[in-house]
């Protein structure tokens, strides 16, 4: 079981994380820039994947594990042109493109050296602990890749998107997650306490 403490403040702000990027990694930080929807979300799920640790009492190295990691993670979207103007249903080429984008954001990052263990993150975070994820289907994953999915999942119900029909409220969000045995349940449950105590509606 985590033991959940308070967190008075985030430390680790994200926007210190997109300066580290853009003086580091320009190519990557003009990626991210100029795909609005990608950057928000990227955004969304590093503040919230924080704000995670920072209940559970991660390391500050913890942290920037999943600012950076989770800044990049959706990179390999950023060549599918259409991804939020396409209309729901998606089609058989939206759906192959989705589930190649975590490899897809792997060799971007590979290729221009970034450090592997955020790389990590872009490349494993849509795995499932119950092995019912993509693309390799692992069981076994870091605490990082696994508050990095369930703040991906969360940011993904709750927002608008073109190309899907409904959205969550952070509430029916967290049920889902709940529901779902992809997600380490004693981690979802650090996620329901914020989004009772408000921290984590967004
Ligand atoms: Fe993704
Ligand atoms: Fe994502």
């Amino acid at each position: 079981m985590y033991e959940i403490k308070h967190c008075n403040e985030l430390k680790h702000s994200v926007y210190k994380e997109l300066d580290w990027l853009q003086k580091n990694y320009p190519v990557l930080y003009y990626m991210l820039v100029s795909r609005n929807e990608i950057l928000q979300h990227s955004i969304n799920v590093v503040k919230l994947a924080v704000l995670i640790a920072c209940e559970l009492e991660l390391s500050l190295r913890e942290r920037e594990l999943l600012s950076r990691g989770g800044l990049v993670h959706d990179i390999g979207k950023t060549y599918w042109p259409q991804i939020y103007d396409t209309k729901y249903p998606l089609d058989e080429f939206d759906y192959k493109f989705v589930k190649f984008h975590p490899e897809a954001g792997y060799s971007i990052l590979k290729s221009i050296k970034f450090p592997e263990e955020y790389s990590l993150i872009a490349l494993l975070h849509h795995e499932r602990i119950n092995g019912q994820g993509y693309p390799f289907s692992l069981t076994n994953i870091s605490t990082s890749v696994k508050i990095t999915s369930i703040a991906d999942s969360y940011d993904a119900m709750t927002s608008k998107r073109a190309y899907k029909k409904k959205v969550h409220s952070p509430e029916k969000a967290v049920e889902e997650l709940l529901d779902d045995e992809g997600y380490d349940q004693e981690l979802v449950k650090v996620l329901e306490q914020l989004v009772k105590s408000r921290k984590a509606v967004m």
